[in-house]
């Protein structure tokens, strides 16, 4: 049965770093993986292009596709865009419409990266934390939303960030699973000493772990200590759970645990059986777009992730992950960690490791 791959490359370095993932896909594809990759437009390129970020003929297949491996959208020409029709909120609208409430964002330090961290190889050797970060609630999608006009002409921006029970008990549940295959322990991460929201997240998680997951270590953190926890000692962490701002935030901190930005890859999954969202966790880096310098690790793991919990290809998951880490063992280098290799260069070193 040939699987589908729908990939959005999007803006900025997002065609970059998937062209190196569409690579490494065709070379799988030639030694017989069933897939069929697909491209079409999303973000800044589809707003030029169709004059909205996500077209309904964009969505239709991506819901029709097993895996959407998306590259990154945004960028300053469509900053003054109105903020429904900017690039962003085409990709929350995919987020949400494809139901993918779980977003898995592994930050590992490769070993040959462990020199590559702005913190020193003491604090970062080894270290490998999964965040689960809920993907479609939160102050993300919460109403009322907006910018209004007050009567003595003052402006009020307004976003609302709102949890159900039952968004958090399911993502909840996504990481108590994944804490089974690994360390048998979750941090789970709000602002309960402000937020209402927070101390129901809090609640929830709990109640959920002792009537279901006995088994797991829960222990929760406020969400500015842990900011300040990862930096201290980040390999005190092993899974961390926590809602789609703090999510956003901390990951792309964990980020330079790792080496670089660059480096972190997502999964973003629903319930068992719809198709996954596969993206790296940076932007469309308007700053080094088109220079041919971008990391493309993180594209090239987010396939991998796609292969892993969309694509029943666990065991090739794991080469092109091997094979990553082969290229880094070589000393393969964007200038981002450090080297002077090209986004084309670093792909060929990643493929002469697969
Ligand atoms: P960014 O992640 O694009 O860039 C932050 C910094 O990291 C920049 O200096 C950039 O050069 C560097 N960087 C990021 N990815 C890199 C890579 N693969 N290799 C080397 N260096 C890399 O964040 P930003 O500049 O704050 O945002 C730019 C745009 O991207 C905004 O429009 C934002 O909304 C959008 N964005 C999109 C996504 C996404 O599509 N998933 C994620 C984050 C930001
Ligand atoms: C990310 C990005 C997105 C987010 C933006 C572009 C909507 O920062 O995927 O981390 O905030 O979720
Ligand atoms: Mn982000």
């Amino acid at each position: 049965m040939t699987k589908t791959l729908l990939l959005l490359p999007g803006d900025g370095i997002g065609p970059e770093v998937s062209a190196v993932a569409r690579r490494v896909a065709g070379r799988l594809i030639n030694h017989g993986l069933p897939l069929t990759v697909e491209e079409a437009p999303f973000g800044g390129v589809s707003i030029d292009a169709h004059g909205v970020p996500l077209t309904d003929a964009t969505l239709a297949r991506a819901l029709q596709a097993d895996a959407v491996l998306m590259g990154a959208v945004g960028g300053p020409q469509w900053a003054n865009q109105s903020y429904a029709t900017r690039p962003e909120a085409g990709l929350l609208k995919l987020r949400s419409e494809m139901q993918v409430y779980a977003n898995l964002r592994p930050a590992r330090c490769f070993t040959a990266l462990a020199d590559a961290s702005t913190l020193k190889r003491v604090y970062v050797e080894g270290l490998d934390i999964l965040f689960v970060r809920e993907l479609t609630g939160g102050v993300y999608f919460g109403e009322p939303r907006g910018v209004e006009t007050l009567a003595d002409g003052q402006r009020r921006g307004v976003n609302t960030h709102v949890y159900t029970s039952s968004e958090i008990r399911r993502v909840a549940r996504v990481a108590f699973e994944l804490a089974r295959g690994r360390k048998h322990e979750v941090v789970s991460a709000e602002k309960a000493n402000v937020m209402e929201a927070g101390l129901l997240w809090r609640e929830e998680v709990q109640a959920l772990r002792d009537a279901e997951y006995p088994d797991i270590k829960l222990s929760h953190m406020l969400a500015d200590n842990m900011a300040m926890q990862l930096v201290k000692n980040p390999r005190q962490f092993d899974l961390i759970l926590t809602d789609n701002l703090f999510g956003d935030i901390l990951s792309d901190e964990a980020a330079m645990l790792t080496g670089s930005l660059g480096m972190l890859p997502s999964a973003a999954i629903g319930d068992a059986g719809r198709a996954g969202l596969y993206e790296p966790i940076h932007g469309s880096a308007p700053d080094i777009a088109g220079r041919g310098i971008a990391n493309p690790c993180a594209a090239v793991l987010s396939l991998a992730m796609a292969l892993r919990h969309s694509l029943g290809a666990p065991e090739l998951a794991a080469r092109v992950e091997a094979a990553v880490e082969a290229a880094l063992d070589k000393g393969a280098r964007t200038p981002d960690l450090g080297g002077t290799l090209s986004t084309v260069a670093m792909g060929d070193a990643i493929l002469a490791g697969l």
